[in-house]
């Protein structure tokens, strides 16, 4: 076994990162060899980013099997129903911090959307849990991408549950950006996350996409709570990811959260 397959090994064999995507794994390993001192150093720069970009999200190891039968009890009625879904999305720190403007967030972004057939969330993590707040009707349908093979099943047996129609599935959106033709992307405080791992990422997801409405959104808080000037920073980091693109954006900026809606004029009809 070589060096790279040795260290993709070994972070896949910590329980922490038996879930997480193989290939992300190896796309930060091979740039993490490529810079350290030996593998020793490899090894715990690889698990350092990984833990930057998905287990810091994480307060403690989420039982899903327990979340899915807290659902499950309230299944049928809607304030139980909404109240098992807050509960659930607390569990991962991203969703946890939208929970405060939960009822205003989607109502008030997509007030103005026409129909759409088909929401894409890339990098979903739990906010498939936050259907229930997104104006969409019966027809449309969910797809869910994140690097967490037991996360993305929780969030489609939930889908299943709560009878909307859609899938999810591990994806590593920086090797495999998506480029299936959808109404909505969801790109809710994700960018900054990619930026982490590569620089061009960010701009390559962007050109592979194809949405007509794009919602990007930044924290407006970091992980630790404080805010440090983060909305002015991630507005210019917005700008100049949006710059020289056709878009026409609309801004929204909510307690814990700035977003973008973005209407993609050189997209799909
Ligand atoms: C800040 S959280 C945002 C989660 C969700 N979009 C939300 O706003 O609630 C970042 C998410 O990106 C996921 N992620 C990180 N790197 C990724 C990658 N290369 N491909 C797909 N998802 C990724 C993490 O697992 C995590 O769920």
């Amino acid at each position: 076994m070589d060096e790279l397959e040795k260290l993709v090994t070994a972070v896949l064999a910590a329980p922490k990162y038996r879930y997480i995507s193989p290939a992300l794994v190896r796309r930060v390993a091979v740039r993490e060899l490529a810079v350290r001192r030996n593998s020793k150093e490899a090894l715990k720069a690889t698990k350092n980013k990984l833990h930057q970009v998905g287990g810091a999200y994480f307060a403690a190891k989420i039982d899903y099997a327990r979340a899915l039968a807290d659902l499950q009890t309230a299944v049928g009625d809607d304030a139980a129903f909404r109240a098992a879904c807050r509960r659930v999305m607390g569990l991962h720190t991203s969703t946890r911090e939208r929970l405060p403007i939960l009822e205003e967030f989607y109502a008030t972004i997509l007030a103005d959307l026409p129909p759409v057939q088909s929401v894409m969330d890339v990098a979903c993590g739990l906010n498939g849990l936050a259907w229930p707040w997104m104006p969409f009707g019966p027809d449309t349908q969910y797809i869910g991408y994140d690097i967490y093979a037991d996360m993305v099943g929780f969030v489609g047996e939930f889908l299943a549950l709560a009878g909307v129609r859609g899938e999810t599935a591990v994806r590593d959106v920086i090797s495999e950006p998506p480029n299936r033709p959808v109404g909505l992307v969801l790109l809710l405080k994700l960018l900054p996350v990619l930026a982490q791992v590569e620089e061009t990422a960010v701009p390559r997801l962007l050109d592979s996409l194809q949405a007509k409405y794009l919602l990007i959104s930044f924290p407006t808080a970091s992980l630790g709570g404080r805010k440090k000037g983060m909305v002015a920073n991630y507005e210019a980091q917005f700008q100049a990811w949006a710059d020289g693109r056709n878009w026409d954006v609309q801004r929204f900026e909510f307690a814990t959260e700035l977003a973008f809606l973005v209407r993609c004029c050189s997209g799909i009809a």
